[in-house]
């Protein structure tokens, strides 16, 4: 394992508690490693950046020309070997104060010969050293609807997940939440749901429902939608006769899709889609409510019916939210820049970090 830059490294993974525990491995892996054929060269700035329990860890210390004396005292090296103007590469190692040259790749000193030559080292390396090391990825934060299969053991497609960083499913029954604040990707990850829902099983009715006119209105996916409590309403009544029959095989009826649900609250059919949220948890139909954070906060039944599923996506929560929305806790997690349709998935207790694809 090669370290450029060991201050760096170690501010970097010594500033939060979550990757202070990586910090820890790596110190374990330093002193334990070598038994089992892991080895490690780190280079430093200055000799401080290295506390004396990692600096002791490595047999072999060489130190190039310093700035001052105090990089030779600190490692008790004589003072008149190196001098400012000994070239690059010259050094001394701690025990053994002999003047040394590293080697370099070639003979040519310039920067960009050397990093082709490293190149070609490279390309040489590839050919000897098999099998490769597999490239350590990052869970992208814009992932594109066409790159993602039609189904994923079974089940649509929910978004890739940062664990595997690999599709992961949801399933197609009853009731869950999309929650998330302003400007999360609350809209898109509902177009995305349809999308995934056509693609995972073409036959499945999904009904639209809106507290207001969305842009989502027009989409094809649609065997119904409506807008508004009222245009809703005849449309709530046939979806309660066709829920109150039971699922079979794992396969729903019906996916209802329902925006701004908390809008609902307090109007002329909120105790309907209470009924309805229950349908479906009881008998296996799909509902996904979704809403903006804070509309979800108050205890109504309507609301709870949809929350005490213990399911769905909070999208950009803050670490305590899990467990104010859906009782299930989030793992430790720092809060960073915000990422539009990044967020978690929470189901059977259980939450995964994902992110959901851009429709566009
Ligand atoms: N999955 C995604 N991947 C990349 N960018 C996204 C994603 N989802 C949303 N965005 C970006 O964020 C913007 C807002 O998305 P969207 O309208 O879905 O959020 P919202 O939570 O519904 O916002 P509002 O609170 O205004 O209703 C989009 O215009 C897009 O630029
Ligand atoms: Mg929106």
């Amino acid at each position: 394992m090669l370290i450029d830059g060991f201050a760096a490294f170690r501010t970097e993974y010594e500033s939060t508690s979550e990757r202070s525990v990586v910090f820890a491995l790596f110190q374990q892996l330093l002193v334990d490693g070598r038994g089992v054929g892991i080895h490690f060269a780190v280079t430093a700035e200055r000799p401080a950046a290295l506390p004396t329990s990692i600096a002791s860890s490595f047999q072999r210390k060489v130190v190039l020309r310093q700035t001052d004396d105090d990089g030779y005292r600190y490692f008790d090296l004589p003072r008149d070997v190196l001098t400012q103007t000994s070239p690059p590469g010259r050094a001394i190692q701690v025990g053994r104060p002999h003047e040394l040259q590293l080697a370099i790749l070639g003979d040519n000193i310039n920067v960009a010969a050397q990093s082709r030559m490293i190149e070609q080292l490279a390309d040489w390396l590839r050919t000897v050293e098999q099998p490769r090391p597999s490239k350590i990825r990052s869970l992208g934060t814009e992932i594109r609807a066409e790159e993602l299969p039609d189904s994923v053991a079974g089940q649509p497609v929910l978004g890739v997940s940062d664990e595997t960083l690999a599709p992961i499913g949801f399933k197609a029954g009853g009731a869950f939440l999309v929650w998330g604040p302003t400007q999360s990707g609350r809209t898109n990850a509902m177009a995305w749901l349809a999308q995934s829902l056509v693609r995972w099983n073409p036959e499945l009715p999904l009904v639209h429902l809106s507290a207001r006119r969305s842009p989502l209105a027009e989409m094809e996916a649609w065997s119904a939608s409506a807008t508004g409590a009222e245009a809703c309403r005849p449309v709530i009544e046939r979806l309660l006769s066709v829920t109150a029959e039971q699922s079979s095989d794992g396969l729903p009826l019906v996916a209802v899709l329902v925006e701004g649900f908390p809008d609902f609250l307090s109007g002329p059919v909120e105790s309907q889609f209470t009924d309805l949220v229950r349908n479906c948890r009881n008998n296996g139909h799909l509902l996904i409510a979704e809403g903006e954070a804070s509309g979800w906060n108050s205890s109504w039944t309507m609301l709870s019916e949809v929350k005490n599923s213990r399911t769905g996506l909070l999208l950009q929560p803050d670490p305590m939210d899990g467990d104010m929305v859906l009782r299930t806790p989030l793992p430790r997690f720092r809060k960073g820049d915000p990422i539009p349709g990044r967020g978690w998935w929470i189901a059977a207790g259980k939450a995964t970090k994902v992110q959901v694809p851009w429709v566009g």
